[in-house]
């Protein structure tokens, strides 16, 4: 079972991140064949300065690597470093018609919210399909606004294989239901978009105040509290087992608590849950030589599986004559 995602390094990592995708890779990497990467070339379509794009670059390698990712267990590299999926984007190209790219929620909300609609962002999905398809992937875990992306790789690598003969396999996404959609301080989609992500690399102050701007309803202290309205418990219960679930249901319910301290204890948690990791973080992050050699050994063992499938394709589509 191969195992693959990417995460953009487009800013910090938030809660939604971390509970969707994040948390599970580090699992992962102990059972199956994990591969990851941070999905640089797309943050191209947001590109803001050079200096940006290497720092965020740089940061997001850090935080996978502080949060567990391990090189020796799993595949992880930096995606423009492995040139055989922008060659694969462009072999994936014939499998996709311009009508179909035009129907994509996430180019057309993008592009609803101004951001310049490049080719390169028209063209996202398909970079995202060579991602997946240049590694023989089975499974790919995602949240929910990823669900189109998968259904377009799936239909390029049908369509791909239709025409050409039988090349890829067919990716299943993998969303989880409970954290499919992590709810951000003004219970919208968390998202970094929206200026509304607890980040937990942040310092403590900067943590407190996202977590204390949480919208609430005005329950006072001597009210009883709807858990299941309230976006702290939405956020808290990540953290807790159905034990500790119940007690925080109780703290909801029972008259006396105020949001104020309901927040505090969501503060607290997420310090210590992500404590040790934030240590482990600024340690990584002061050593740009370890994080060069992890990332150089990471494409090597990304090029190991993607060049042997670039051959098979190239073969398929019978191109490169030199190379045969
Ligand atoms: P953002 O929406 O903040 O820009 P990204 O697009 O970089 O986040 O998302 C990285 C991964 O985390 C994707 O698989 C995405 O679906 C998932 N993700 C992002 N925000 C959330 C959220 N609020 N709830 C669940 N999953 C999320
Ligand atoms: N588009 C994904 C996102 O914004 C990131 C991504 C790029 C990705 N390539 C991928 C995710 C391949 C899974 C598989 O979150």
């Amino acid at each position: 079972m191969r195992i693959l995602t990417g995460v953009q390094p487009s800013g910090k990592l938030h809660l939604g991140n971390y509970f969707s995708v994040i948390r599970k890779l580090v699992e992962y990497q102990n059972n199956v064949d994990l591969f990851c990467f941070v999905a640089d070339m797309h943050a191209l379509t947001t590109f803001t300065s050079a200096k940006n794009q290497t720092e965020n670059t740089y940061d997001a390698v850090c935080d996978f690597l502080a949060l567990g990712i391990d090189p020796d267990k799993c595949s992880f590299w930096i995606q423009s470093e492995v040139p055989e999926v922008t060659e694969l984007t462009w072999y994936l190209s014939m499998s996709i018609t311009v009508p179909k790219l035009e129907l994509a929620h996430s180019y057309k909300d993008k592009v609803a919210k101004g951001i310049t609609p490049s080719g390169g962002l028209f063209f996202y999905p398909v970079l995202m399909a060579a991602d997946i398809l240049a590694f023989d992937s089975d499974r790919v875990p995602v949240g929910k606004d990823q669900k189109q992306h998968l259904e377009y790789t799936r239909d390029i690598a049908e369509r791909f294989n239709a025409q050409y003969g039988d090349t890829f396999k067919l990716p299943e996404p993998e969303i989880d239901e409970e954290t499919a959609i992590v709810p951000g301080v003004d219970g919208a989609k968390m998202s970094k978009s929206y200026g509304n992500t607890i980040n937990f690399f942040d310092d403590e102050k900067k943590l407190k105040k996202s977590v204390m701007g949480i919208v609430t309803d005005s329950a006072g202290v001597d009210e009883a509290k709807d858990h299941e309205k309230s976006v702290i418990y939405a956020i808290h219960s990540l953290f807790l087992d159905a034990e500790d679930k119940k007690k925080l249901q109780t703290r909801f319910s029972t008259p006396g608590t105020g949001y104020g301290d309901l927040k505090k204890a969501l503060l607290e948690n997420i310090l210590d849950y992500f404590g040790p990791y934030r240590k482990e973080r600024e340690r990584i992050a002061a050593d740009p030589a370890y994080v060069r050699s992890v990332m150089k050994k990471g494409s090597e063992k990304a090029r190991a599986t993607s060049s042997q499938i670039l051959d098979r394709v190239r073969s398929r589509l019978g191109i490169g004559i030199s190379r045969v």
